[in-house]
Order: structure tokens, then C-alpha cells, then sequence
């Protein structure tokens, strides 16, 4: 073995165990509901596919710009202003294989050895992983069930420090659901521009998937002066059901995207040009059917919320966004002993989820509702019943 000292700071996925016990399980004939995907069971929209295959009709095979068509830019930048409420122009926003590659090229382009980043907790997995390859400190900002998982203006300030170089923000976030208010947002605000070397990276990937009844709320929007320094990322995966497609984009400062476009330059190079064509489509196109996902993913919600409380010894907040459930287990632990052994256990009863600690949390499980009701109810059958 021959690996470098950027891969060694990366951990293995901690899910493997859970996921090549589920693999065996499976080929035994077991019937295990899994849970634990992060993707939305629905197809993705026919105009979209239609426009996929019309690409490739029309021999859009060949090399694109490395950031994106300009078409797909001014898509992307279309879907900046009329969705998050940020006016940038074409050459502010660039498009990646996804919006973890995204994420990836802006730590990558500039993170050094040592600069730190504050990652509120629990988080998405990818975020430390990515953080430490590029040779930053993960500084975690831990937030709680009882504040629905979300941290203050006081929160921030505490931990900024004088190697401080971004925060990551994601609203509605993975794997709580957590959406940040506009008066929590206005406040870091305040506190970011105490702070002017800060960076902000604010994944608003899941902005679509919000069940507060308010609009969507994003920082670049509601503190217009900080734009310089936040990048903005986005994409279809989660809105248009697109995960297979690949297809990120982000918007920030000129320089932040031509960086991370010089590093796209040498790696994956452009995203594929038929992705690029649907995506087009997901952004001209109707979207009047993503209230309709939305309801549907909101009534998914409200039965597993009532389904877990329902069973003594696990309790989940209510999220306002995505469609996660963080479910605290903490009465449990002393019976299963920590969270990767209960989900062993649940798997044994035909449920797939994933521990806490898989997203630097502890003592609990996330579910993913981005599954049909027939489903869901069965799945939390079987968690009672294993548990009780
Ligand atoms: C919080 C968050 N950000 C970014 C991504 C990346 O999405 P994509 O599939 O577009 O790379 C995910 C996917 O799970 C996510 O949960």
C-alpha cells in the first residue's frame, strides 16, 4: 500500500459494516427495508429525461467548458435568483459533478495545512472527510435536539477563532433537517462581519424540501454585503430527484470560482454534457410539482415523527426541512451499548439506518423518509418491535 498522507487523514465510510451486513442479509432472502439512502424515491421529471435524450439525439457528446455550458450558467443563475433570492451573474457560478465535488474543489482550492473550519454537528458525512484531505482542522460547532438542532450567533463567535478559515452552513440540513430562520441567519451575520478573513460555504441543497411554511432563507440573500465571501451550493440532485446525473452548482466570488474551476480543469474535467442538457431542463422547466414532492414528503414526516415518539426510549424533534429524522436513542445505549451495535440490531429486525456517530453525533440513528408510506410504517413496526 501506497497511500498518501491527504488519504490516510480520510476515514473509511462508517457505514460499510452496516451496509455489507444489509448486502449478506439480502442474498440470505432477507427482507430488509432500508432507510438509509439519501435520494428521493420519486422519477425524476419526464420533461427532464425527454431533454436528456434530446441531447444525446442531438450529439451533445463532446467536451463543454470546464464550469459548465453557458446555457447551463444561466440556467444555474436563474435558479440563484429566482429560488434563493442571489442575483449573480453567469461568470459568478460554476457546475461540477454534483454538489460534493463542489464542496470538494472550494476546500480543496483553498484550504491549507492547519486553516480551520467550523462544521456545525451533527453533520454530513462528506464534510470532515473533505475538510481533512485538504489538510484543514474540523472544528465542530455540536448543536442539540432541544435547540432542533441548531446553533446561535454566541455559538459561532465561540469558536471562531484566529485560524478560522470558513464555515459550512446547510439549511435545511442532513442528517438533522435543521433550517436556519432569517433572524438566527441575520444574527451570524452580525458576527461574520466581526470576523472579515471568515469564508462561508452554505449548501442550500435541500432549499426546495422545506416544510416551515416560510420561504426559503439563505445568507448570501439576506446579507447581501457578505456575497464576496459565501459560496452558495445547489443542484438538482435532492430538488428534481437527479442524484444519478451528477450535476452541482455554486455561486460566489469571482475568484472562488475560477479556483475551483482551474482544479475541475484537472480532475474530472467537465460534468457530463447530457446531465448538463437535463439540468437546463430542471432549471427552465416547471416546477410547480416540487410543492407536490414537498406535501408528500411532509406527510412521510409527520408518520415517522409520530411513529418514533410513539416507541419508548427513542424520541425525534420535528425537522423542518430534507427528509431526515435524527432520532435520539440515548435511553437505549446502555442496553445496545453504543449506536453502531443498535444499528446492527435494527438491521437484524429488517431496517437499514444510519448511526449518530456516522455523522459525528452519538447515541441515535438517522432515518431517511424518502421512502413510500406502506414502507415507512412497516419499517417502524419492525424498529418497535425490535427495541421494545
Ligand atoms: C448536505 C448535502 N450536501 C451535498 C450533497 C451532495 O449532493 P450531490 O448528490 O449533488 O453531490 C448531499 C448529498 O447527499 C448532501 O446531503
Amino acid at each position: 500500500m501506497h497511500l498518501s498522507a491527504a488519504l490516510s487523514r480520510i476515514a473509511p465510510s462508517q457505514t460499510t459494516a452496516m451496509t455489507d451486513r444489509a448486502t449478506q442479509l439480502r442474498e440470505e432472502g432477507r427482507d430488509i427495508i432500508s432507510l438509509s439512502v439519501g435520494e428521493p424515491d420519486f422519477a425524476t421529471p419526464p420533461h427532464v429525461i425527454a431533454a436528456a435524450k434530446a441531447a444525446l439525439d442531438a450529439g451533445d457528446t463532446k467536451y463543454t467548458p470546464v464550469g459548465g455550458t453557458s446555457r447551463l450558467k444561466q440556467a444555474a443563475a436563474l435558479h440563484f435568483a429566482r429560488d434563493l433570492g442571489i442575483a449573480v451573474p453567469p461568470s459568478r457560478v460554476t457546475v461540477s459533478a454534483g454538489g460534493k465535488q463542489a464542496i470538494f474543489h472550494a476546500m480543496l482550492a483553498t484550504v491549507s495545512e492547519g486553516a480551520e473550519v467550523i462544521v456545525p454537528a451533527p453533520w454530513w458525512v462528506s464534510y470532515p472527510e473533505i475538510i481533512r484531505f485538504a489538510g484543514g482542522e474540523v472544528v465542530p460547532l455540536l448543536t442539540h435536539a432541544k435547540n432542533n438542532f441548531r446553533f446561535t450567533a454566541a455559538d459561532l463567535e465561540a469558536q471562531i477563532g484566529p485560524r478560522t478559515q470558513w464555515l459550512l452552513l446547510n439549511s435545511p440540513g442532513n442528517p438533522t433537517g435543521a433550517c436556519y430562520p432569517a433572524d438566527l441567519l441575520l444574527g451570524l451575520g452580525e458576527v461574520l462581519r466581526r470576523h472579515p478573513r471568515v469564508l462561508v460555504l452554505s449548501d442550500d441543497i435541500y432549499a426546495p424540501i422545506n416544510y416551515t411554511g416560510a420561504p426559503h432563507v439563505t445568507l448570501a440573500n439576506l446579507c447581501p454585503d457578505l456575497a464576496d465571501r459565501i459560496l452558495t451550493v445547489s443542484g438538482v440532485s435532492k430538488s428534481h430527484a437527479m442524484t444519478g446525473f451528477r450535476i452541482g452548482v455554486a455561486a460566489g466570488p469571482e475568484w472562488l470560482i475560477q479556483a475551483m474551476e482551474r482544479l475541475q480543469s484537472h480532475s474530472s474535467g467537465n460534468p457530463c454534457s447530457i446531465s448538463q442538457a437535463a439540468a437546463v431542463a430542471a432549471f427552465e422547466g416547471p416546477q410547480d410539482f416540487l410543492a407536490g414532492w414537498c406535501e408528500r414528503f411532509r406527510a412521510r414526516r409527520d408518520l415517522v415523527v409520530a411513529a418514533i415518539n410513539a416507541i419508548p426510549g427513542l424520541r425525534t424533534p420535528t425537522p423542518d426541512g430534507a427528509f431526515y429524522c435524527m432520532v435520539d436513542a440515548t435511553p437505549l445505549m446502555a442496553r445496545f451499548g453504543d449506536d453502531r451495535k443498535l444499528a446492527l440490531h435494527l438491521l437484524e429486525h429488517g431496517v437499514a439506518i444510519v448511526p449518530a456517530s456516522a455523522f459525528g453525533g452519538s447515541g441515535g440513528f438517522r432515518i431517511s423518509f424518502a421512502a413510500d408510506e406502506v414502507k415507512l410504517e412497516e419499517a417502524c413496526r419492525r424498529i418497535a418491535g425490535a427495541v421494545t
